[in-house]
């Protein structure tokens, strides 16, 4: 049974205040639930906040990016040794908003998924297409791409100790979510990826779906039989619906 993983990404949002207040909500509300992962990734400067809040609690936490360099002058970077002294679990690797808006490319994407996994930290890389991409026949081609730059850097082993989130661009804070149909066709398109190196850790590998996942689709996606649970924008900021997205991942096991 592979494991299964809600994890919320706060992207650029919050406030001590606000943080408060949310996790204090997400604790009382989220309770263990047997092979259902919890996370939250938020931005650099809350993680001792939100390490503090969720010490003894059974939600983990992550941050959204790293430096693919261990230390050294590379100012306005975090090493994932750095997060890893914080007791951070999770890293987002290769989110599109960092592809798109930072440049990122599948390379550096690849060498911050090694970067990570080097501070004993477990990426969860990300990968999607856009629209354009879709409608142009491209969607295979540009997840290979992606999938099979981290393949070729880290091993298929790697994957082992790593997640993997499909989020079609076209469907990030947009409202419009991918179908169940489509989200499990590229989930198993993905999967196929890995188990043509190896299909134990393909088996094995747990792949989340994000892209306008709220309480009210989340079961239907979730209940796809490669959809190993979500990575939640904008509803992961709203305690009662991240904690309904959970609740629904955890109904579906
Ligand atoms: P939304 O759930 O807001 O569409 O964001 C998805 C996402 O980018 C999570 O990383």
């Amino acid at each position: 049974m592979r494991r299964r993983l809600v994890a919320g990404n706060w992207k650029m949002h919050g406030s001590r205040a606000v943080n408060l207040a949310l996790l204090t909500s997400l604790k009382r509300s989220i309770a263990q639930v047997g092979g259902l992962d919890v996370a939250v990734c938020a931005p650099y400067p809350y993680l001792e906040q939100v390490a503090e809040s969720l010490r003894g609690s059974s939600i983990s936490w992550g941050a959204q990016d790293l430096s693919e360099h261990d230390a050294g002058a590379y100012t306005g970077e975090v090493s994932g040794s750095m997060l890893a002294e914080f007791g951070c679990t999770y890293v987002l690797v290769g989110h599109s908003e960092r592809r798109v808006l930072h440049g990122e490319t599948d390379s550096q994407v690849a060498a911050k998924f090694v970067a990570a996994q080097r501070a004993g930290l477990v990426p969860v890389l990300c990968a999607g297409e856009t629209l354009e991409q879709r409608d142009g026949g491209e969607m295979q081609g540009v997840l290979l791409r992606q999938i099979d730059a981290v393949l070729k850097m880290a091993g298929v082993a790697a994957f082992k100790r790593a997640v993997l989130a499909y989020e079609p661009v076209w469907a990030i804070g947009t409202g419009r979510t991918a179908s169940p149909v489509q989200a499990q066709e590229v989930h198993r398109h993905l999967r196929s990826l890995v188990a043509a190196q190896d299909a134990e850790v393909a088996e094995g590998l747990t792949i989340v779906y994000g892209g306008s996942v709220k309480p009210g689709n989340a079961k239907e996606i979730f209940s796809m039989p490669d959809v190993d649970g979500g990575l939640i924008g904008g509803a992961s900021l709203v305690a009662g619906d991240f904690a309904a997205i959970c609740s629904a991942a955890a109904e579906v096991q």
